[in-house]
């Protein structure tokens, strides 16, 4: 990138064709050609270059899309960005792409639930074995380690109890071992880690999330490396997991702001957690402890943090924890986050499901906040009154 990545996002995809700042919205089935000759041109142009730009069918994509994937390529600094229709259909690109019956791979516990049921449930019906290791001991995961082992799974930071990891151990194990590596960065964004740069084979961005950062479109995207390039592609063209034109040009805009937005976020939820930081029975889990080894696991990679966290509520009552969310004015209550409005979402005991390395006792409770764009003042002040619930 010639440019900072702040300026490079406000001047990509510029269309000096059509004379507009924006690219056109290409939608498309067919292709068409002029001849013959002119679509196995294409085709021949398409087999040199597999990395994308010519297409003879618009599953393949349009313009539209290869200008995300372009865009995308650049932030994370990786050799090719693949576009999914959800986040989700991203982390099940990377898994499906490198792992065949008879394999084992060995994933984070704290998990994204339906990552959670696609590997421990869904890939134990191909025959293909997961293990589950503590994001704080690692020799949990070296133990799993087998002549099978194809693909070791991070997410960082965990899913609702928000650990944060030491990749480059990680990173070490797995080339000691020639283990592939995937990594889901979404509470992240290149914008923050790029975990190509660090030797991911593989990096998970749900789109949904910051990338459009609107609450209006769903996508995924998977950054790769040179070495698993060519089996995400074939994966790709056999499942069909590919972002439409309009999608894909909402996540154009919505990357536009991107650093401006995520900077906010960041500012924002550093003052609600040092408001919910002075109350005894509320642990935020978010990277501000100094000391704390997730606090040292965040410094080490990550250049800043976002707007999503967790809350470890203290309280032997739960009517009165639903009434402290319930309560909140400015929060809505839904799944999702990283638009541009707060958030608040309760996770019930039997939500945080067959996790092994994380245990909530009978009086703690999970609150996950996503902190908005709003005035933090405004969620203070709102945070107070619903806070009179908790007894
Ligand atoms: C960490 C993480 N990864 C992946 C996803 C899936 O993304 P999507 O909802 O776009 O399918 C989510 C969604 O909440 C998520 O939180």
């Amino acid at each position: 990138m010639s440019s900072s990545f702040k300026t490079f996002l406000k001047h990509a995809a510029k269309d000096f064709h059509n004379q507009s700042v924006n690219p056109p919205v290409v939608r498309a089935s067919t292709i068409i050609f002029k001849s013959t000759k002119d679509i196995r041109k294409t085709q021949v142009k398409a087999q040199k270059n597999p990395i994308g730009g010519h297409y003879d069918y618009a599953r393949q994509g349009t313009s539209t899309t290869y200008i995300l994937q372009k865009i995308l390529t650049k932030l994370e600094e990786s050799y090719h960005v693949f576009t999914t229709p959800t986040g989700f259909g991203a982390v099940f690109l990377a898994l499906f792409s490198v792992t065949r019956p008879g394999d084992e791979i060995i994933v984070s516990d704290p998990l994204y639930s339906p990552t959670r049921i696609l590997t421990e449930n869904f890939f134990k019906e191909f025959n293909i074995k997961t293990t589950f290791y503590n994001p704080h001991d690692l020799k949990t995961l070296e133990k799993s380690i087998t002549k099978k082992t194809k693909l070791i799974f991070v997410e960082n930071p965990g899913s609702n109890s928000f650990e944060f990891q030491d990749l480059k151990k990680i990173l070490s194990i797995a080339k000691k071992n020639k283990i592939l590596t995937a990594i889901d960065n979404t509470w992240g964004t290149p914008y923050f880690l790029k975990p190509i740069t660090l030797g991911f084979d593989m990096a998970i961005v749900s789109a949904t999330k910051y990338y459009s950062g609107h609450s209006d479109v769903m996508g995924g995207s998977l950054a790769v490396n040179k070495k698993v390039f060519s089996k995400v592609k074939a994966a790709e063209r056999i499942t069909g997991l590919r972002l439409g034109p309009d999608d894909a040009y909402l996540i154009i805009r919505g990357l536009r702001t991107l650093d401006v937005r995520l900077d906010r976020h960041r500012e924002n939820a550093k003052k609600i957690v040092k408001f919910l930081s002075k109350f005894k029975n509320i642990k935020p889990l978010y990277p501000y402890k100094k000391g704390s080894y997730n606090f040292k696991m965040w410094k080490k990679y990550y250049s800043g943090s976002s707007g999503l966290m967790g809350l470890k509520i203290k309280c032997k009552n739960i009517t009165s924890v639903r009434k402290f969310v319930n309560s909140l004015k400015l929060f809505g209550y839904g799944y999702s986050w990283g638009g541009f409005e707060s958030l608040v979402l309760h996770q019930e005991h039997r939500e945080i499901g067959t996790r092994k390395f994380f245990k909530l006792a009978k009086d703690e409770h999970l609150v996950r906040l996503h902190i908005g764009l709003e005035d933090p003042s405004d969620l203070i002040t709102d945070i107070k009154q619903a806070l009179k619930h908790l007894k």
